[in-house]
């Protein structure tokens, strides 16, 4: 990361709940946060531009997965709120901190359901990281909202997986 989004507001003030790194436990969460923005716009692009004979598997498991990250996205930020930070604002920052690859355009169905098989791996991989610092930290409230977030990836890339298997 080559800035901290997280940089406190005037009167915004780290909890004091007995978590002893806030600081880089909320850093975590932005990134897990960055991660669900990202791919939520990915996926809702992937959505409106699917084509084919998979277009109906596509179109609407998409749909079912933007939703459910859309509201990820709310319950991350607030966690980030809860811990005392303030939740990114700037849209720039969260491409840049996000991990999801970009998409290259002109991409066929199955590099779509290819690149969020990966995606949802990825996010995965940085929710796993995320979960390490809350249990570190001894914030269970957040290791469990991102295991279960996990959780919600790794099904996703299991069905993308699914759906290009032969
Ligand atoms: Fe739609």
């Amino acid at each position: 990361m080559n800035h901290n989004i997280l940089e406190m507001s005037p009167g915004v003030e780290a909890s004091n709940t007995g978590i002893k790194n806030a600081e880089q436990l909320a850093t975590s969460v932005a990134a897990s946060l960055a991660d669900t923005y990202v791919l939520m716009v990915k996926t809702q692009a992937y959505h409106w531009n699917v084509v084919g004979p998979l277009f109906y598997s596509v179109h609407n498991l998409t749909e079912e997965h933007y939703n459910d990250l859309f509201k990820a996205v709310d319950e991350i930020a607030e966690r980030i709120r809860a811990l005392g930070y303030p939740a990114p604002t700037n849209l720039k920052d969260m491409v840049e901190i996000s991990e999801i690859s970009e998409d290259t355009g002109n991409t066929s169905t199955e590099e779509m359901i290819a690149n969020l098989a990966d995606d949802h791996e990825t996010a995965a991989k940085r929710f796993r990281k995320a979960v390490e610092i809350a249990e570190e930290n001894r914030d269970v409230v957040t290791a469990d909202m991102l295991t279960a977030r996990m959780a919600f990836h790794e099904k996703a890339a299991w069905m993308f997986k699914a759906l290009l298997t032969k």
